[in-house]
């Protein structure tokens, strides 16, 4: 389990990111955080994984306190926690396979290690995650051949060889087509379920949010905001979470692309973001 208890953040420019967040992730839940930029959504993953200083407050792993650790504690803190992030991360001159197995080494190490062999069952391992994902064909070819879904998913794989209890997932489609981000979304989702891991999901996309994730906590301005099921997440909310003024600048979407999209909970943005490419009766 995850608590963070009055965590804050001021950047040394003076930004207030977070004021004072209160939050408890249970093991296995997965949690979206939504909010519009600024909000204070990568502050807040990067505030759990230390790679930011919280200003103030305490973060709990399983009840080890993560903000007091530092050398070799906190690296083998960070091996519990799994990032993804938008822009994958991968170096590219090497194979997918290499990609996957840095994951070994946590956050730091990475070239020093490199030169070593990795063991028998790291590797066999990586190839497992390879096939869970659906790399395995390509484990060979260089991380700079693939598509953007593929090396999101050569990160997911990356991320889970350190077996992780938590994700922590930065924007993970923000760079994808929109069923490549589904598909993304949803092998989260059931990596998360197979495993039993917890996850926080930064994302823009409300309508992937409420579709994959357990939970979805708000943040507005370095505040939670919201926090609930997806099936309470109303408009009115979402004005509360985005601002009236983001809302009142939104197109109206077509009326063909509103089908299928339930109308208590659902906003202008949301219903465009919600329509599957081509979507049944070939509406488009
Ligand atoms: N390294 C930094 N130094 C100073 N201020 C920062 C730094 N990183 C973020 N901030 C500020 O902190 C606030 C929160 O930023 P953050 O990146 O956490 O927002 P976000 O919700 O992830 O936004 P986005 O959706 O655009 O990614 C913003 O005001 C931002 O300008
Ligand atoms: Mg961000």
């Amino acid at each position: 389990m995850l608590t963070l208890n009055g965590v804050g953040k001021r950047y040394s420019t003076g930004d207030r990111a977070l004021n004072n967040i209160e939050l408890t992730l249970p093991n296995g839940q997965v949690m979206a955080l939504i909010g519009p930029s600024g909000a204070g959504k990568s502050t807040l993953i990067r505030c759990v994984n230390r790679l930011v200083e919280p200003s103030e407050g305490n973060i709990r792993l399983d009840g080890m306190e993560l903000t007091s650790l530092s050398g070799q504690k906190l690296r083998q803190a960070r091996r519990a926690m799994g990032m993804i992030f938008q822009e994958y991360a991968l170096v590219d001159r090497l194979s997918v396979m290499e990609n996957v197995l840095s994951g070994r080494l946590g956050y730091v190490g990475f070239w020093r290690s490199f030169a070593r062999r990795y063991p028998q069952e790291a590797v066999a391992e990586a190839f497992r995650l390879l096939e869970r994902v659906g790399l395995a064909h390509a484990m060979d070819k260089r991380a700079d051949a693939l598509s953007g879904g593929q090396r999101q998913r050569v990160g997911i794989a990356r991320a889970l060889l350190q077996s992780p209890k938590l994700l922590l997932v930065d924007e993970p489609t923000a760079s994808l087509d929109p069923k490549t981000s589904r598909q993304i979304m949803r092998l989260i989702r059931e990596l998360c379920a197979e495993r039993g891991l917890a996850a926080i999901i930064n994302i823009h996309d409300v309508a992937l949010a409420q579709q994959f994730a357990d939970r979805i906590v708000g943040l507005r301005a370095g505040e939670i905001v919201f926090d609930g099921p997806p099936s309470e997440l109303t408009a009115e909310m979402l004005t509360t979470i985005y601002g009236e003024e983001e809302w009142d600048t939104t197109p109206e979407p077509l009326a063909s692309e509103t089908e299928n999209v339930p109308s208590s909970a659902v906003t202008p943005r949301q219903a465009v973001n919600n329509v599957p490419p081509l979507a049944a009766g070939g509406a488009l």
